[in-house]
């Protein structure tokens, strides 16, 4: 059968960055399933066009005849546009893909700073802050008073807690199934639950109390250590010594915030990939935005966008492929030779992807 793969390049950057990601996937021969990729529309571009942002058809192609899929990024304007939304919010609604995760892993180049960074960021992707629920009043004094609903279920807690167990074993058997010499991550398996529960002692205590829950029903997750940490002194030590860290599971807003931080510790957002998870669904996206002051001059580093496909195939169990690709990538950074302006090189977004094709 067949690896049946939506492409949704979407707009800028993400019509040059996905393409390169498809050259690695279709290089892997019979490695994988052979992927057959299905291209979809989507984004600020389509919308100008047709008048929708996330096209039907985009959505009953996902949903009815693809087992994962691919998105590049959006351009949406910072000014309120009537009809227009994120097509990839509505994605992540519609396809209920509950998880953003995102790995940040650190590899040294030539003549950079570098931090020991090998950890994945799991972050609830449906709750917290993000329900936006928010009022504002005004007092008799005519002083106003804003508040915002903080909402914690233990059912998506639950559930993000399994994802991060689960991510913590399949890095374990990633590890054993490459020699890796960046695998800055050297211990047993280990979810570290972030959280403010010493404050917030009913809806942080909740998450805290769920995803617990989830190592302590089994003993499937044995294998894997849980440790906690507040969240103020989680940046803190993130940034003094990363390498202490393997998957970190957060509600939605300190998940995102962290995760942006951790970005910064791996020297590009050109490098950091992610995938929207749910349980029935997969999409790998790069984390970086359409990138508009380099767009159309094949410059754009693909590398976010090819971590992001191996992301996706380890999610969907091709683990050793996956791994493959990733030591190509690291292969291609650490020698330093072919790197894209962002990087501090004069390489092309072709001659990246040629490299990394070429240690494949
Ligand atoms: P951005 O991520 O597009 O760019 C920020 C900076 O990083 C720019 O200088 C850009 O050239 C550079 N950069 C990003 N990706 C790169 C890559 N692969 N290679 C080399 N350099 C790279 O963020 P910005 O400028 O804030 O937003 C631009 C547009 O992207 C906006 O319309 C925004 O709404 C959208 N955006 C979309 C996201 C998505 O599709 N999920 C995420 C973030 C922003
Ligand atoms: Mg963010």
């Amino acid at each position: 059968t067949a690896l049946k793969i939506g492409m949704i390049p979407a707009d800028g950057i993400g019509k040059e960055v996905l393409p390169a990601a498809q050259r690695v996937l279709e290089a892997l021969g019979s490695a994988i399933p052979k992927p057959e990729f299905i291209p979809l529309l989507a984004g600020w571009e389509e919308f100008n066009k047709n008048g929708k942002a996330l096209p039907e058809e985009t959505i009953r192609v996902l949903k009815e005849e693809c087992d994962s899929a691919m998105f590049g990024s959006v351009s949406s304007p910072s000014h309120k546009v009537a009809g227009y939304s994120s097509p990839i919010v509505a994605l992540r609604k519609h396809l209920d893909l509950y998880a953003n995760v995102r790995p940040v892993k650190a590899v040294p180049i030539p003549g950079q700073p570098f931090f020991k960074a090998d950890m994945v960021i799991v972050r609830e992707n449906t709750e917290c802050l993000y329900i936006k629920k928010e009022t504002i009043e005004t007092n008799s004094d005519g002083s106003k008073i804003a508040l915002a609903t903080r909402q914690i279920t233990s059912r998506a807690s639950e559930r993000i807690g399994k994802m991060a167990f689960e991510i913590a074993l399949r890095r374990g058997q990633e590890r054993q199934a490459a020699t890796d010499p960046h695998a800055w991550w050297k211990g047993e398996p280990k979810v570290t639950i972030v959280h403010k529960s010493n404050v917030l002692s009913v809806t942080d205590g909740l998450f805290r109390e769920s995803v617990r829950s989830i190592k302590e029903g089994t003993d499937k997750y044995d294998g894997v250590k849980m440790e906690e940490q507040l969240v103020d002194s989680m940046v803190y030590r993130m940034f003094r010594e990363p390498e202490i860290f393997d998957v970190a599971v957060a509600p939605n807003l300190y998940g995102d915030i962290i995760s942006d931080g951790a970005a910064a510790l791996v020297g590009s957002l050109g490098l950091v990939p992610s995938i929207n998870a749910g349980d029935d669904f997969v999409m790998g996206e790069p984390v970086h935005g359409s990138a508009p002051d380099i767009e159309g001059k094949n410059i754009a580093n693909p590398i976010a966008s090819i971590r992001s496909a191996a992301l996706l195939l380890s999610s969907l169990g091709y683990i050793e492929p996956a791994a493959k690709i990733n030591a190509a990538v690291d292969a291609v950074l650490a020698e330093g030779k072919y790197l894209t302006p962002d990087l501090g090189g004069k390489s092309s977004t072709t001659d990246v992807t040629d490299a990394i094709l070429k240690r494949l």
